[in-house]
């Protein structure tokens, strides 16, 4: 029995990659040993992205793409599965955030949000699972957040998208358990990235506030999940979430 994590010969795909979160997890999983795939919509994000992980030895090539395109995110499976050979893993990350309460919300702000966040992350599963289900194996972790398990003023449609996942998360577990394809989510706490760095300094002490840890989370924290997520350590966890929240939420 080894307990070490190896993901050499693994190809794994990672949206939004190009910054934040989701670079944190391509370069962990690139640590480990994977190979990866930039999916993300910003092509000077990837292309930075690419360039760290090829300083790490492994093989790296960004895809520009738009999540919530259907046909787009199928074309790019496809590049995806002849470019490396395989798919063994997927990592759902990109998302948005447009805030704004509920009764002044547009219809666009919520339109938008469930395409990027929800959209996005099925339309991935559903092209990545027809490689997967032939392969009988596969990994795949959608990157969810706490505001989807206790939802949160002003974000009402962030938190439908992320709950969503988390419901999508399962059903996909329990279609794909018997086709050797584990599926989990990870719901982070209050993560210091780009996207949170627009919180104004009181919001973001009110949240500290609420941290048993009393320290804001990192990339790096989620991405030690996901690297374990989609190891042989979690070979017997499927539709699950994993919280990383420093203790906000239990
Ligand atoms: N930062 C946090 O505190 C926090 C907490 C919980 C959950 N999350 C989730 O983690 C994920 C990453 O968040 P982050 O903080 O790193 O955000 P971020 O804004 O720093 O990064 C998101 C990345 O996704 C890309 N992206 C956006 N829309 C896309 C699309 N349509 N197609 C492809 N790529 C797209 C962006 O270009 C960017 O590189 C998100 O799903 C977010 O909801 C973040």
């Amino acid at each position: 029995m080894s307990y070490t994590i190896d993901l050499h010969g693994k190809a794994a795909l990672v949206t939004g990659a190009g910054r934040g979160i989701g670079q944190s997890i391509a370069l962990a999983l690139a640590e480990a040993g994977a190979d990866i795939a930039v999916a993300e919509i910003k092509a000077e994000l990837a292309a930075d992205t690419v360039a760290q992980v090829a300083a790490l030895g492994r093989s790296a090539k960004a895809y520009a793409v738009d999540v919530s395109d259907f046909t787009a995110v199928h074309a790019m499976l496809d590049v995806v599965h002849k470019d490396f050979g395989h798919l063994d893993i997927v990592v759902n990350n990109a998302g948005i955030t447009k805030d704004t309460l509920l009764v002044r919300m547009g219809e666009e702000d919520w339109d938008a949000v469930l395409r990027i966040n929800l959209k996005g992350a099925f339309n991935c599963i559903h092209g990545a699972a027809k490689i997967m289900m032939k392969q009988r194996s596969g990994r795949i972790v959608n990157i969810a957040s706490i505001i989807g398990l206790i939802g949160n003023a002003g974000q009402a449609n962030y938190a439908a998208s992320k709950a969503g996942l988390i419901g999508l998360t399962k059903s996909a577990a329990k279609e794909l358990a018997s086709r050797g394809i584990n599926v989990n989510a990870i719901a982070p706490g209050f993560i210091q990235t780009k996207m949170t760095d627009v919180l104004t300094d009181e919001l973001k002490q009110a949240m500290m506030n609420l941290i048993p840890q009393k320290t804001l989370g990192l990339p790096a924290d989620v991405a030690k999940a996901a690297v374990f997520l989609c190891s042989d350590l979690s070979n017997y966890i499927t539709g699950q979430v994993l919280v990383v929240d420093g203790g906000m939420v239990m």
